[in-house]
């Protein structure tokens, strides 16, 4: 705490009279792998919101030195990487209220995003265990792949802390959203800007189910490249980088997004919206315990849930699917926890 507050007082006059007192405008952004593909512009982009104040930069390799460039940029957030660690994580976590987590491995042609189960759910379960230590009331922003599993490992390891709240946790699943609306857009001519396609359950394959029927383009229902492509737009990525990773400019866009959907709602803004993968109530009868629906963001983070709403029959048969797959990506990570505490 000590230590924030002295930074802050250090970074000027002119910054501290911009801000009022108000605990709500001071806005700490963490992001714990800043220096992989997706973390730098991740960064950059984070660096270029005026509505972040702090941002905190945490990686295994390099977050020093990313700090250091973005630094440099004329904006009024204050940037600060951190030495590997567990002090430096801790340092980097304290008194944040976003905490962005895209570490882990990316995907190489062949693979599936559960073939990164292996590495990534324990990075992802040893960063979660910092959170709920130096960050228990910060939300908590879920990158790193499968995200159908370690979204439930981050919920395990808070229930184990003692500090687990399902309205601060959320699994990005936005570039799904982002993709979903620019390939219709390329189909319809129209300014991408304006499609906003509604996509709901998980973040890989069969589990990604976008509702098209809920757009102005009813005709696109069921149509099949279309679909293909939104359910499998990140093996395009991952074929075209031909083993140098999965995507990351879009992602990093993505997660700005969505981050900035959250900084929006604890600023007051009403009815931001958006698909997010999250503890939710919709199918736990059978089995599900989360799944990605529409959600709108509040100050605390989760203030209401949609559920799917009225959707085609074809559109039934892919949630189907989905929430047969879905149920084995959650239980997997749960084991996982409950095995590798
Ligand atoms: P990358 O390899 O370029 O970067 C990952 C970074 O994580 C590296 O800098 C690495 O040093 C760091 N890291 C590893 N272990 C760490 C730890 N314990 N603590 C802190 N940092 C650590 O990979 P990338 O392309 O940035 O992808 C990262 C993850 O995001 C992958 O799992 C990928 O599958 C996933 N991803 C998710 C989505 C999504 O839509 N949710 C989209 C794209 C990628
Ligand atoms: C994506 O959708 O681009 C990411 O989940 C990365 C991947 O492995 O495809």
């Amino acid at each position: 705490h000590t230590m924030f507050a002295a930074r802050r007082a250090l970074s000027g006059a002119i910054q501290q009279r911009a801000f009022s007192a108000s605990a709500r405008d001071l806005s700490k952004v963490t992001v714990l792998g800043a220096a992989g593909g997706i973390g730098q512009p991740l960064s950059l982009l984070l660096k270029l919101n005026p509505r972040v104040t702090d941002l905190a930069l945490y990686d295994i390799r390099l977050a020093p030195g990313v700090a250091a460039d973005i630094s440099h940029i004329n904006t009024k957030s204050l940037v600060t990487g951190y030495e590997a660690g567990e002090k430096g994580l801790d340092a980097a976590l304290q008194d944040a209220e976003i905490v962005l987590i895209p570490a882990g491995v990316p995907r190489k042609p062949g693979m599936t995003r559960d073939d990164l189960f292996n590495t990534n759910a324990s990075i992802v379960r040893d960063l979660a265990k910092a959170a709920a230590k130096s960050a228990p009331n910060a939300k908590i922003l879920v990158i790193s792949n499968p995200v159908n599993s370690t979204v439930p490992i981050v919920a395990e390891i808070f229930k184990k802390a003692g500090v687990y709240n399902p309205k601060r946790l959320f699994g990005v699943t936005t570039l799904d959203v982002v993709r979903a609306s620019r390939f219709v857009s390329e189909i319809k001519k129209t300014d991408p800007v304006d499609e906003n396609i509604v996509v709901v359950g998980g973040h890989s394959g069969v589990t990604i189910v976008p509702l098209f029927s809920q757009s102005a383009h009813q005709d696109l229902v069921g149509e099949p490249a279309l679909l293909k492509r939104v359910q499998f737009g990140g093996d395009e990525v991952v074929a075209a980088k031909d083993g140098a990773g999965s995507a990351t400019l879009s992602m990093a866009m993505a997660g700005a997004r969505f981050a900035e959907s959250l900084l929006k709602a604890a600023q007051g803004e009403k009815g931001v919206i958006e698909p997010t993968f999250i503890d939710s109530p919709l199918y736990k009868d059978q089995g599900v315990d989360f799944f990605a629906s529409k959600v709108e963001l509040g100050p605390d983070g989760v203030a209401q849930i949609y559920d799917v709403g009225k959707i085609d029959a074809k559109e039934q048969e892919l949630l189907d699917a989905c929430l047969a797959d879905l149920k084995k990506n959650i239980e997997k990570g749960v084991k996982f926890v409950a095995e590798n505490p």
